[in-house]
């Protein structure tokens, strides 16, 4: 059994998700600070982490001590199957990964990284016109929809899982 959803936030996408899921699943949701004191090493989790620089953060910190049944990764480009294989690639992922769009929130991010951001806005070519307003001013792309295949995994294998 599905014991609780762990998660790492910088700007809140990756909370708000968790938040959602835990609703759903009716489980309850730990930041990955926060979920050693609460569960027992080899429990089984999800995990939510945000994206950057092609890494999920976080992943390695519980990959070795939970049985991961499948992973969020919350970033702000669009989807594509493409994307979605690099991420796994990138991660080390052989189990399902579903890509969850979060967004960008300027206010919450350092000069630093705010300029990183920008400049991988400018370097992005062919994107539509909310991806554009995103990395001009911000955007939030967190829906409820966004979960449904992964909703629809868990609830599909529930009985093995
Ligand atoms: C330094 C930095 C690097 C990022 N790199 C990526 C990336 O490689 N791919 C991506 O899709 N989003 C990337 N993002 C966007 C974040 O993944 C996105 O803002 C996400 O919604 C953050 O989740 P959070 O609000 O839970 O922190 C990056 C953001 C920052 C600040």
């Amino acid at each position: 059994m599905i014991k609780s959803i762990v998660y790492e936030s910088k700007c809140g996408h990756t909370l708000k998700y968790a938040e959602m899921l835990s609703k759903k699943l009716n489980i309850p949701f730990y930041s990955s600070e926060e979920v050693n004191r609460k569960l027992e090493n080899g429990e089984k989790i999800i995990y939510l982490g945000w994206v950057c620089a092609g890494k999920i953060k976080g992943i390695n910190k519980i990959q070795n001590r939970y049985t991961v049944i499948c992973y969020g990764a919350v970033g702000a480009y669009p989807y594509s199957d493409k994307y979605l294989n690099e991420l796994k690639t990138a991660n080390h992922i052989n189990t399902p990964l579903f890509y969850l769009r979060g967004g960008i929130d300027y206010s919450k991010l350092g000069n630093f990284s705010k300029l990183l951001v920008q400049m991988v806005g400018k370097t992005m070519k062919d994107t539509d016109e909310k991806t554009q307003i995103m990395f001009k001013q911000g955007y939030d792309f967190v829906v409820e929809e966004n979960l449904e295949n992964m909703i629809q995994y868990i609830q599909t294998n529930s009985s093995n899982i």
